[in-house]
C-alpha cells in the first residue's frame, strides 16, 4: 500500500495564533487613533490583522478622513508611541500566555519530523517568542525588518519556506488574519484559519484549542489526494 505524503513543515503566524499579543495590538493602537480623535473598535481592527505598522498607521488616518494630514516625520512619532504603548502590554508576557492547543501542536509536528517556521511581519517577535520560551521550537523565523511587503504578499510565507528549505506546495501555514490566509493562499501553501469569521482558508478552526496533529494531517493528505479542480471554459 503507497504511503501517504506528509507535509515538510508547519508555518506559524504569531500575534493572535501562538498567543493573544493580537489584542495588545488592537488596544495600543485604538489609543494612539483615540488622541487623534479617530475612533477604530474590533470590528475594524480586523483589517489591521498580519497588517504592517507602517501600513496599519495608514489605514486608521485613512478610516479617519486624516489621509494626508501629517509629514513622515510626525507619522514615524505616531508608529514610536504606539510601538511604545504596545510593549508596555508585553511586559508581563510569559509561557503562561502560549494559547491552548500550541503547545501539544508544537511537540507532535516535531516528532513527526516537521520543519517549524515562523512569519510573523511584528518586528517585536523575536522579543515575543523569548518572552514565551519558544524560541528552541522553531528552525527557521522570517526577519520581519527585511520585507519588502506586508501580509496578503506571500513574501513573508516563501521566506519562511526558503529558510526551511521546503517547497510551499509541501507546507501548512497557520493564520488567524484575513491578510495571513490571503498570503498563505498566493504562496501555495496550505491554509489554515484561526477564527469564526475567516474567508478562503483550506481548513478553518474557531480557536486555538481545535487545532491537533491528526485532524490537520488528515484535512491535508485530503488536499493533496483531491486538489481543486481546474475549471475549464
Ligand atoms: C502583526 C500584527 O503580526 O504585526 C499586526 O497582526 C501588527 O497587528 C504587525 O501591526 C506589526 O507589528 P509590530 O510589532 O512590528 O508593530
Ligand atoms: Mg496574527
Amino acid at each position: 500500500m503507497a504511503m501517504k505524503p506528509l507535509p515538510q513543515a508547519v508555518v506559524f503566524d504569531l500575534d493572535g495564533v501562538i498567543t493573544d499579543t493580537a489584542e495588545f495590538h488592537f488596544l495600543a493602537w485604538q489609543q494612539l487613533a483615540e488622541k487623534l480623535g479617530i475612533c477604530i473598535d474590533r470590528a475594524f481592527n480586523e483589517q489591521l490583522k498580519g497588517v504592517n505598522r507602517a501600513d496599519s498607521l495608514t489605514r486608521i488616518l485613512q478610516h479617519g478622513g486624516q489621509a494626508d494630514a501629517y509629514t513622515p516625520a510626525q507619522r514615524q512619532q505616531f508608529m514610536t508611541e504606539k510601538n511604545e504603548l504596545y510593549r508596555q502590554l508585553l511586559a508581563n508576557l510569559s509561557p503562561a500566555d502560549i494559547l491552548t492547543g500550541i503547545l501539544p501542536l508544537l511537540a507532535d509536528l516535531r516528532a513527526a519530523g516537521c520543519r517549524i517556521g515562523l512569519a510573523s511581519v511584528s518586528e517585536n517577535a523575536p522579543q515575543v517568542l523569548a518572552s514565551l520560551g519558544l524560541c528552541n521550537w522553531f528552525d527557521f523565523c522570517a526577519d520581519a525588518r527585511a520585507l519588502t511587503h506586508s501580509k496578503p504578499h506571500p513574501e513573508i510565507f516563501l521566506t519562511a519556506c526558503r529558510g526551511l528549505g521546503v517547497a510551499p506546495a509541501q507546507a501548512i501555514g497557520i493564520e488567524d488574519a484575513q491578510a495571513g490566509i490571503a498570503a498563505i493562499n498566493a504562496s501555495g501553501m496550505y491554509s489554515v484559519g484561526i477564527g469564526a469569521t475567516l474567508a478562503g482558508a483550506d481548513y478553518r478552526l474557531n480557536h486555538t484549542g481545535e487545532l491537533a496533529w491528526p485532524d490537520l494531517l488528515a484535512h491535508w493528505q485530503a488536499k493533496q489526494a483531491c486538489p481543486t479542480p481546474i475549471t475549464r471554459s
